[in-house]
């Protein structure tokens, strides 16, 4: 029998999508309003799931306590009212799409997880935008 637990955060950032080896006129017509050279924010939901199987002698899957700070610690100190392009240093070359933002929670999480578990990442860019990782 194995189930899910659901945790959710939240951080506000602020990024922008282009390419450095593209010209402006690229960047525009590809990234539209992202490629905003002086940067937008957004109200970013996360949800993160944890799966595996409950420990018999507590009735939990994960303590939530410790799945509160690990979630805290990797992803909201890490970019909550930063500029992920210029204070995160995976954005550094690498696009802030709410994909690759995704895959890099994931990354960050599946190195402080036990491996027993299986890690889903849900992430909103707004309200009717999201992506789902499950590594
Ligand atoms: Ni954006």
């Amino acid at each position: 029998m194995s189930l899910t637990v659901y945790r959710k955060a939240h951080f506000n950032a602020a990024h922008r999508l282009y390419r450095k080896d593209w010209s402006d006129e690229k960047n525009n017509k590809v990234f539209g309003k992202c490629n905003n050279p002086n940067f937008h924010g957004h109200n970013y939901e996360l949800i993160v799931g944890i799966t595996g199987e409950i420990n018999k002698e507590t009735g939990y899957l994960i303590d939530l306590k410790i799945m509160k700070d690990i979630i805290k610690e990797e992803v909201e100190d890490s970019f909550d009212h930063k500029n992920l392009n210029i204070e995160v240093s995976e954005f550094k070359s690498l696009n802030p799409t709410m994909e690759n933002i995704a895959i890099v929670i994931w990354n960050k999480l599946r190195n402080r997880f036990d491996i027993k578990y299986e890690i889903s990442v849900k992430l909103y860019e707004t309200p009717r935008n999201f992506v789902i990782y499950n590594g």
